[in-house]
């Protein structure tokens, strides 16, 4: 943090450690009209910046809080490669009240003061900040963040921000990426209790119809994946099939997730089809506003969601019909959201062992992705597999989703007991515990409740009872709706 001070002095060591340095005086762009500091409160997440030697770990956020003089109170912290968090404390007040986004912060006492300029910001997702000195009549040095009320933000609104640097004459060539991967899990628990987190997350399953079900029923669900989330922390309602649209979008602002699980409807067309649409499009949308929606597919709905994300089907026939695999990691995999806080036994294992339980017929061939614009776009493969002839996909994650799918069933270790090759080793059960947690972490990012404590009740799976399947069934336990 001394180098935050040294920075002012040292302005040619600055420029050779690549900080944006420029000839002339400072630009003054634009700033957020009628900025109400109030509204801006809170923890904000590092999404891009512009070089600045002052930060040098990963999961920078920073956390505001207004103090009972008016000032705000500054909390920055980074995870260091050391593991250890390093967090600095500063204020910043508003200079001319006429002028209320432009703040100057102070770190330390006798320490010049800083700008921060917050040039737009809508409060609940981005905020855009610019900061410039300028020295000895020649040279200003600047630095700007991009900052999100998530650690991920979508792209076209990053890319908006960056039109607005454009603009106001600011150069973006040297922005950097903040790494943002991993932060909340075992990377830095300390930073759970500063961030905004959804304690209480409420995760829809999808039910679907089936021709073995009584003549009457509207559509079931195997009760392992309601206890796959349980077991992340998470309660559960149940999505029933053929509802309205409108039913579909209040209960998607009700709701903090959506998990497609695996099954055999037709993913073309189908009751279960329609309500995946219908979440993911809303999923898609919220994300764009920065309104975090995490989506699992799970088999089925991980072939539903390439389907939803391509506009085809592209599903190959592979022999991989109960049939347990290692998965054969990607080199992006490691650095994944959802691998990044995984043990690294556990990574060991799940690459060496067949732990991950597949039950389909049907998938989508690695040439398949690669060949497919939207597809290759839109997720990155985590885990492929083969079944000794064609290689498919089995874990993606969206690069800008909170979407997520794999071909394989990671509920099934801890609660499904009737095919043989499901595996029910110490390493694969902790697998299903490590899965839900992940996903469970996503949906605790989200806000959406319901609009009172009846309404939640009643929708929530208690209300129904499981009953323990026939003999020829995969499932255990399964909701008849
Ligand atoms: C505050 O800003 C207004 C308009 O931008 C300016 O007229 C005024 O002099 C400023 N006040 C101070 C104390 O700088
Ligand atoms: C199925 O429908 C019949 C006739 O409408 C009804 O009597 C029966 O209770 C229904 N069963 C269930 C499980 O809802
Ligand atoms: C799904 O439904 C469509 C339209 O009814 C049909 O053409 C298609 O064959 C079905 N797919 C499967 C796998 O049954
Ligand atoms: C399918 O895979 C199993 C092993 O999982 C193997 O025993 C079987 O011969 C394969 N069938 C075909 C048609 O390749």
């Amino acid at each position: 943090m001394k180098a935050f001070q040294m920075l002012f002095v040292l302005l040619l060591a600055a420029a050779a450690e690549g900080q944006s340095l420029h000839f002339g005086k400072c630009p003054r762009p634009p700033v957020q009209q009628d900025f109400n500091v109030a509204k801006y409160m809170g923890t904000w997440y590092e999404i891009e910046k512009l070089p600045a030697l002052f930060e040098k770990g990963t999961c920078n956020q920073a956390t505001y809080s207004l103090l009972s003089d008016g000032t705000v109170k500054v909390l920055n912290a980074e995870l260091l490669s050391n593991g250890k968090m390093n967090s600095i404390e500063g204020v910043a007040k508003v200079k001319n009240s006429t002028q209320p986004a432009i703040l100057d912060v102070s770190f330390f006492k006798g320490a010049p003061d800083s700008p921060y300029w917050v040039l737009s910001t809508d409060y609940q997702s981005y905020s855009l900040v610019y900061s410039c000195t300028y020295h000895y009549g020649s040279l200003h040095i600047d630095f700007a963040w991009i900052l999100a009320r998530t650690r991920l933000l979508n792209k076209e609104v990053v890319s908006q921000l960056h039109d607005e640097l454009v603009s106001a004459g600011v150069n973006i060539n040297n922005l950097l990426v903040s790494d943002q991967a991993g932060c909340e899990q075992s990377k830095g628990l300390l930073f759970h209790s500063s961030a905004k987190i959804n304690e209480r997350p409420i995760i829809g399953i999808l039910a679907q119809n089936s021709r073995y079900l009584p003549p009457n029923s509207t559509g079931y669900i195997a009760s392992s994946y309601v206890k796959f989330l349980e077991s992340g922390g998470a309660r559960v309602v149940p999505i029933m099939v053929n509802r309205e649209a409108e039913e579909y979008k209040r209960l998607f602002n009700s709701i903090n997730g959506v998990l497609l699980p695996g099954g055999s409807a037709n993913i073309t067309s189908s009751g279960y089809q329609r309500a995946s649409k219908i979440f993911y499009e809303l999923a898609i949308e919220a994300n764009k506003r920065g309104d975090y929606f995490p989506v699992w597919g799970t088999c089925l709905g991980y072939e539903q969601l390439t389907v939803l994300t391509s506009g085809e089907t592209l599903l190959t026939r592979t022999n991989t019909s109960g049939v347990s695999l290692p998965l054969l990691f990607t080199k992006e995999a490691k650095q994944s959201r959802m691998f990044k806080s995984f043990p690294a036994e556990l990574m060991e294992a799940l690459a060496s062992e067949p732990l991950t339980e597949n039950s389909h017929e049907w998938s989508v061939s690695l040439l398949s992705h690669n060949t497919n614009k939207d597809l290759k776009n839109f997720y990155k493969v985590l885990s492929t597999n083969t079944d000794g002839e064609i290689e498919f996909v089995s874990t993606v994650e969206a690069y800008d989703y909170p979407i997520y799918g794999t071909q394989w069933h990671p509920e099934k270790n801890a609660f499904e007991w009737r095919r043989p090759c499901i595996s029910h080793a110490p390493s694969a059960v902790m697998n299903t515990f490590y899965m839900a947690q992940f996903f469970v972490n996503e949906a605790r990012k989200n806000f959406h409740t319901f609009e009172s404590e009846e309404e939640e009740r009643s929708a929530l799976i208690y209300n129904y009872n499981p009953v323990h399947s026939p003999p020829n069934s995969g499932f255990e336990q399964k909701y008849i709706f």
